[in-house]
């Protein structure tokens, strides 16, 4: 294993560490999560811990249930307790981009529904100002072309997230994503609320103010970072 999975597969062993008897907790998407959800369904195994899931792709639901976490709807239940979930970017201001792996829609669903959300990163991810990764954004099909000229015309650098036989990357929705490649992003609030407001736009990855608590492997070892409340 390379060093960044290492540190992934140590944050994940850490964030699963946080998963209590009888909670009901959201399990995100992306390599580091995998790590997460591999250790949680060792503590279901070994340790007959009882939770219940609700997952935030259905890449994640598949591997969940294959380790034996019950997995329900997020409309089953009427609250989740913590959610982990990895993410692209993290500011020093906690401001984060997510959707590298293109369940941002879900997750930030999720994430809306969860009590407390933790994100668990390798120390590449942590960043002095969010952007370079690109912005992804979820639209819906029909029209979407309209939408790319729009993000075109305010210099936003959209590229079509495209799979490698050339077509459309399609969500677990079915929609489209478009990247924004703007570069540093120097006021992410006002760009989400642009985004948000474009018609044809589903979701985008900015996720703002969105986090308590973020889990970091380093070189030396796993850090903490509590968001001031
Ligand atoms: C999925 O859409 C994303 O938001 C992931 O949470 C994010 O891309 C982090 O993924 P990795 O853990 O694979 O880097």
């Amino acid at each position: 294993m390379n060093q960044q999975d290492t540190l992934k597969q140590l944050v994940g062993q850490t964030a699963a560490n946080l998963v209590e008897d009888g909670m009901i907790v959201g399990l995100g998407t992306g390599s580091t999560v995998r790590f997460m959800v591999d250790a949680l369904g060792k503590r279901v195994q070994e340790e007959g811990l009882n939770i219940t899931g609700v997952t935030t792709s259905n890449r994640t639901t598949e591997q969940a249930t294959g380790l034996g976490i019950k997995i329900v709807d997020l409309d089953d239940v009427n609250h989740v307790d913590l959610t982990i979930d990895g993410a692209d970017e993290v500011a020093p201001n906690f401001f984060g981009i997510k959707g590298g792996g293109g369940a941002l829609l879900w997750e930030k669903i999720v994430n809306d529904a969860s009590s407390h959300n933790v994100w668990i990163v390798d120390q590449s991810k942590m960043v002095n100002q969010i952007g370079n990764f690109g912005v992804p954004v979820e639209v819906i099909p029909f029209g979407a072309t309209k939408v790319f000229a729009k993000f075109e015309q305010k210099g936003y650098q959209p590229q079509w997230r495209l799979n490698e036989d050339g077509t459309h990357y399609r969500t677990d929705e079915e929609n489209y994503i478009i990247d924004l490649k703007m570069g540093l992003i120097e006021d992410p609030l006002a760009l989400a609320e642009d985004l948000i407001h474009t018609v044809g736009v589903v979701e985008h990855g900015l996720f703002l103010n969105r986090v308590n608590q973020v889990i970091v492997g380093g070189d030396q070892g796993v850090s903490t970072l509590n968001v001031p409340k």
